[in-house]
């Protein structure tokens, strides 16, 4: 990804309050729906992926994980969180990446990603993408993928968006994953407007 989207980012958080923005979601429910579908426990060790400022890290730290870790190509929208998060922001790993191009020796028991995935068009980044899961998952952990249905929006922050099905999510991350859940919901923004999104949790094989 090149620093133009970066910088995209950058404006977002810097400009826009968090309940403005049209992936507010203070009650986590897709995390939760994700949570009651897959194992985990307390040292579970979870990635949110794009996690921005989201309600996910409180909800981690809430519910006593240990290991839990907020990935986002923004720096501001990891500020913005710690900040929010206080004394308590030391429980979280944060990671400021891109996903495209993240490295770790970590292996993670959950990656979650909401409305981030759904960002990469181009064919590359798809791919590196898909790479880092199947490395980075660690054997039998989960990758759950909530994006924007065929039936969502085309656009999201202003910047278009790439619309999955379980089949496009299965072609990308089937070599490695199977497909052990779905379900769609429509997620209400904070302008009354409904966007349709498919959620596919998937285990390593
Ligand atoms: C629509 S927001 C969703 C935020 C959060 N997941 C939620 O559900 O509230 C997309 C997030 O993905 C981040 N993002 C976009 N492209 C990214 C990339 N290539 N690598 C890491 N984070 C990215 C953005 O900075 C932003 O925080």
């Amino acid at each position: 990804m090149d620093n133009k989207m970066q910088q995209h980012w950058e404006d977002v958080y810097k400009n826009k309050p968090l309940n403005t923005v049209s992936w507010y979601q203070p009650n986590v429910d897709t995390f939760k729906k994700v949570a009651q579908r897959v194992k985990l426990n307390a040292n579970s060790v979870i990635i949110d992926i794009g996690g921005g400022d989201s309600f996910v890290a409180d909800f981690l730290i809430e519910n006593g994980f240990k290991n839990a870790n907020v990935l986002d190509i923004s720096k501001k929208a990891i500020e913005r969180a710690k900040k929010r998060l206080n004394a308590n922001a030391n429980k979280i790993n944060w990671i400021i990446s891109d996903i495209t191009n993240f490295e770790t020796s970590n292996r993670f028991d959950l990656w979650y990603d909401r409305a981030a995935f759904h960002f990469l068009n181009d064919e590359n980044q798809i791919d590196e993408y898909a790479k880092r899961a199947a490395e980075y998952v660690a054997e039998n952990g989960y990758l759950a993928i909530a994006s924007f249905s065929k039936n969502g929006p085309e656009k999201c922050s202003g910047l278009p968006v790439k619309q999955h099905n379980q089949d496009s999510l299965k072609k990308i991350f089937g070599n490695n994953f199977k497909l052990i859940d779905f379900f769609e919901e429509d997620h209400q923004t904070p302008s009354q407007k409904n966007q349709n999104f498919t959620i596919c949790i998937f285990q390593k094989k």
